[in-house]
């Protein structure tokens, strides 16, 4: 087979990165996918940087044992660690997720900014040098989440422990009138409507969200493109699912799939 017609391999620590696949799917609808999720690692986000190292790397070498063009890394965490480790393995075109600070800089440049993201993200010098590339330090207030990847990754998405999840998270900022709100992880990215209510109802401001899986998206496309890598097919593409967890956890990124492809 030719390289181009070979799948492109999306992974995540579990549910999250079917946010970016979605997306990466209305972009490039004669593509086949095949999709990871460590769901028996899930979250990465509370780990050990050498945790993730490791546990990253095993999605690297599941998705090249199944033969894929591209892998693309649909989680923040997962990025902020082991891009460079990943690039410098494998010898095909590695993409990645950051957190869309710069569009929700730029478009509200003299509001706050929250960014959510899981402590592993957020104390990462790739982070951090994301905010000094934008001067953006003193207009950010991050937001750690330590369980809601975990909460999301459940299935439930009208768990009533999300939302209460994210009163106490944004309680301490009442009344800072947030412009935008940087979902920093792609499991958040099926909860932005109840995040922006929440954040709305407490710290008031637009609160407009800002999500990395776009931009991704969009990032995967230009790449097969200027590589030579897309597919000739004119038939609509397939998605493939395999998760280190249990059957059900296939179950859920199927559901995911469709919530926005519905
Ligand atoms: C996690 O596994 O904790 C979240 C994944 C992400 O950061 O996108």
């Amino acid at each position: 087979m030719q390289t181009k017609e070979l799948p492109i391999g999306v992974f995540d620590s579990g549910a999250g990165g079917v946010s970016v696949l979605a997306q990466a799917k209305i972009c490039l609808p004669h593509e086949n996918f095949i999709y990871y999720g460590d769901s028996a690692n899930a979250p990465y986000g509370t780990r050990s940087e050498n945790e993730i190292r490791d546990l990253t790397l095993a999605c690297g070498d599941f998705l090249c044992g199944k033969g894929v063009k591209m892998i693309v890394i649909a989680c923040n965490t997962a990025t902020s660690i082991t891009v460079q480790a990943m690039r410098e393995k494998y010898n095909i075109p590695i993409i990645s997720i950051e957190p869309a600070v710069k569009p929700a800089v730029e478009k509200h440049p003299q509001d706050q900014i929250a960014v959510l993201a899981t402590p592993a993200t957020l104390h990462q010098k790739r982070y951090w040098h994301l905010l000094d590339k934008l001067n953006a330090a003193g207009q950010v207030v991050n937001i750690e989440c330590d369980s809601l990847a975990e909460l999301v990754e459940q299935g439930n998405l009208s768990d009533p422990h999300i939302k209460a999840y994210l009163y106490e998270r944004f309680l301490p900022y009442r009344g800072r009138n947030f412009g935008g709100i940087v979902v920093g992880c792609t499991h958040y990215s099926f909860v932005s409507a109840q995040i922006r209510d929440v954040a709305k109802k407490i710290c008031g401001g637009s609160c407009e969200i800002f999500d990395g899986m776009y931009g991704t998206a969009r990032h995967v496309a230009n790449v097969l493109a200027s590589e030579g890598l897309l597919s000739d097919s004119t038939e609509e593409g397939a998605v493939a699912f395999f998760s280190s967890g249990e059957e059900h956890n296939v179950g859920i990124f199927k559901r995911f799939l469709r919530f926005f492809l519905k």
